[in-house]
């Protein structure tokens, strides 16, 4: 894996954990972060290798605060696009990652840092986070997916709401919304952040990878999530992996899954 200059990256037991480390701009997007991003999850992370990814923020204060406002100066219409455009793709990489991800989020998660979150397959918090898309205060809309995704896990009202007020709410009403499934406190994030994806990663990962990729499709206008369950299912039951979930149960011991093929 290369040098990277924005990103801590600590691979141990088969879980990653990527901390965006920019403290001192509360781990503000920059050009290099999402670079770096994209980077790991398109071929500097060694996916086959790994149970898990998860990503936090440096320090107790951020998760992240949003893209960085300070290279906003000057751009362009189309220079803006692009930046867009290019967070869209980076972003798309983590939500189609074949091995979950998980957000542990551990302060502010505002704007970009809001949407790198809602890009990830799970998202845990700990109890002094704050959420929200505040781009309306720039006169900016939300540019890396915000607009979409949290629909997705807010439903239209309250999306709509939050983000024309641009206000933020806390980690209490992130759980009551379901744009979290956990809220712990700060020092046990990590924790239960490994614990959730240690045991996603016991599960059979190719049926992982299958659900990540089905459970994606239902948001894919393009794609028919209904006929790709029906053949990923066909395709499961006569795998390698099947065989073994189903013989472990008969047997009445634990799968050994990696050792498969799927
Ligand atoms: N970009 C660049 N720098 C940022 C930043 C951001 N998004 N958020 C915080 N910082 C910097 C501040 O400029 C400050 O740096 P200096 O010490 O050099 O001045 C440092 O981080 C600490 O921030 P504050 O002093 O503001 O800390 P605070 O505790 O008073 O406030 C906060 C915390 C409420 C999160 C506040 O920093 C804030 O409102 N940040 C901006 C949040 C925001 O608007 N995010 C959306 C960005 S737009 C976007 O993300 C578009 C998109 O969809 C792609």
């Amino acid at each position: 894996m290369k040098t990277l200059e924005t990103l801590l990256v600590d691979i141990k037991d088969g879980i990653a954990v990527i901390t965006i480390n920019r403290p001192k701009a509360l781990n503000a997007i920059n050009h290099t972060v999402m670079s770096e991003v994209g980077y790991l999850f398109s071929e500097g992370l060694p996916l086959d290798e790994l149970k898990g990814i998860i990503i936090t923020g440096s320090g107790d204060k951020a998760f992240i605060a949003g893209a960085d406002i300070k290279e906003f100066i000057g751009l362009t219409a189309e220079e803006g696009s692009e930046k867009s455009a290019f967070g869209h793709k980076v972003f798309n990489s983590i939500e189609q990652c074949p091995v979950p991800v998980i957000a542990a989020i551990n302060g502010y998660s505002l704007g970009g840092g809001n949407e790198l979150a809602m890009a990830c397959h799970l998202r845990i918090c700990s109890d002094n986070a704050m959420f929200g898309q505040p781009e309306v205060k720039l006169g900016l809309i939300p540019g890396y997916g915000g607009s979409q995704r949290f629909i997705q896990y807010l439903g239209k009202g309250r999306a709509m709401e939050l983000l024309l007020t641009a206000d933020m709410i806390d980690a209490t009403k992130a759980l009551e919304y379901g744009l979290v499934t956990h809220v712990t406190p700060p020092q046990e994030l990590m924790s239960v952040a490994t614990k959730i994806i240690s045991k996603i990663g016991s599960r059979g990962p190719d049926a992982v990878a299958k659900t990540i990729e089905t459970v994606n499709a239902y948001f894919d206008k393009e794609q028919d999530g209904f006929g790709l369950e029906i053949d990923y299912f066909g395709k499961a039951m006569a795998s390698d992996q099947t065989k073994e979930g189903v013989a472990a149960f008969i047997e009445k011991r634990k799968p050994n899954f990696r050792g498969t093929n799927s």
